[in-house]
């Protein structure tokens, strides 16, 4: 079977694979879509043998099974995949495979984060790097449970669909966002970390899920007086529950009673997972990138 496979430091290419041999338990899955993820082109440039990419992918269980969106820990970037039935769930025929993709991983990482955050009623929240897969549903979702969102991006043209999807305002510098915030969601690192946590309440939180920027932080100890005092800065992955299914139905049902929206920044045939990739390290996509598989022209 072919499968996108690494082929240099944050290279890939299609390529023949061994047939997938599932094990007890295992469903096999006829791959109809996949998303790609921004920690995925982090992981593709580091050189690891025998590893396959691919977290997210939707498609139907073979010999007439159901439709399906899976949660996979690689691998998943293939003509088929193995997965254990609890990392799935079953999708109700009006969700496409397309926006069933987009789900996994951007979509686990906003209801896990959400609900690590607490009740957000009335709250005010400031998101970073919010033009991307993850912030696109944690600002739906944020706005849903009454938090007066601020988002910040880097032009109106990549916070439009936020304001739409429920987020009070943007901001495209984090130092430009008016505080103070009862909660801060990070994902940037670098200045965008110190900056955001000055714009925090005394006793606010802020949770640290991602460093898209690739630059360490610097904190000042002497800056929590001059607002933020008594924070609490809280460490954040997404891979804490031992089962990812539960949380996909929640995503699924979401859809399907359209309180969620995947937004699907770019849709392609997976012959181009290479372009894309650049797109997105690139920060040239909104929202969730997917990638179909199928005949290339129909
Ligand atoms: N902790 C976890 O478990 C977990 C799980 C999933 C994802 N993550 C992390 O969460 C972040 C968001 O994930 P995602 O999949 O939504 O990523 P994404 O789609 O690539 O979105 C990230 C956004 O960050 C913004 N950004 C700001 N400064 C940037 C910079 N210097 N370089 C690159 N992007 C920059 C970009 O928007 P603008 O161009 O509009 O600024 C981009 O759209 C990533 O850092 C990811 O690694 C963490």
């Amino acid at each position: 079977m072919l499968a996108v496979v690494p082929t240099g430091p944050g290279e890939v290419g299609l390529a023949e694979v061994d047939e997938v041999q599932p094990g007890p338990d295992e469903l096999v899955i006829e791959v109809a879509a996949f998303s790609v993820n921004r920690g995925e082109t982090f992981q593709l440039e580091t050189d690891r043998p025998g590893w396959r990419p691919g977290k997210d992918i939707a498609g139907t269980i073979i010999q007439g099974g159901p439709r399906v969106v899976a949660h996979l820990p690689h691998s998943g970037w293939a003509e088929r995949v193995v997965v254990p039935a609890h990392q799935t769930a079953v999708l109700p025929d009006a969700i496409s495979f397309e926006q069933a993709a987009a789900l996994p991983l951007a979509g686990l990482t906003a209801v896990r984060l959400l609900r690590t955050a607490g009740s957000i009623l009335g709250r005010r929240v400031l998101l970073t790097g919010a033009s991307g897969g993850v912030g696109h549903y944690v600002t739906e979702l944020a706005a849903a449970a009454g938090a007066e969102v601020t988002a910040v991006v880097s032009s109106p043209e990549r916070g439009a669909r936020l304001l739409e999807l429920g987020a009070e305002t943007l901001a495209y510098d984090v130092a430009d966002a008016t505080g103070p915030f009862d909660l801060v969601l990070e994902s940037v690192g670098g200045r965008s970390l110190p900056a955001a946590l000055t714009k925090l309440r005394a006793g606010g939180t802020l949770i640290w899920f991602g460093q898209a920027s690739r630059e360490a932080s610097t904190l000042d100890f002497f800056d929590f007086f001059k607002g933020p005092e008594a924070a609490v800065i809280k460490h954040f992955h997404y891979d804490s529950e031992p089962a990812d299914g539960p949380d996909l139905a929640t995503l699924v049902r979401l859809v399907a009673t359209g309180r969620l929206h995947p937004e699907l920044g770019r849709i392609e045939h997976w012959t181009t997972t290479g372009a894309v990739l650049d797109d997105l390290r690139d920060r040239r996509i909104r929202g969730n990138a997917v990638l179909t598989l199928g005949r290339e022209h129909q």
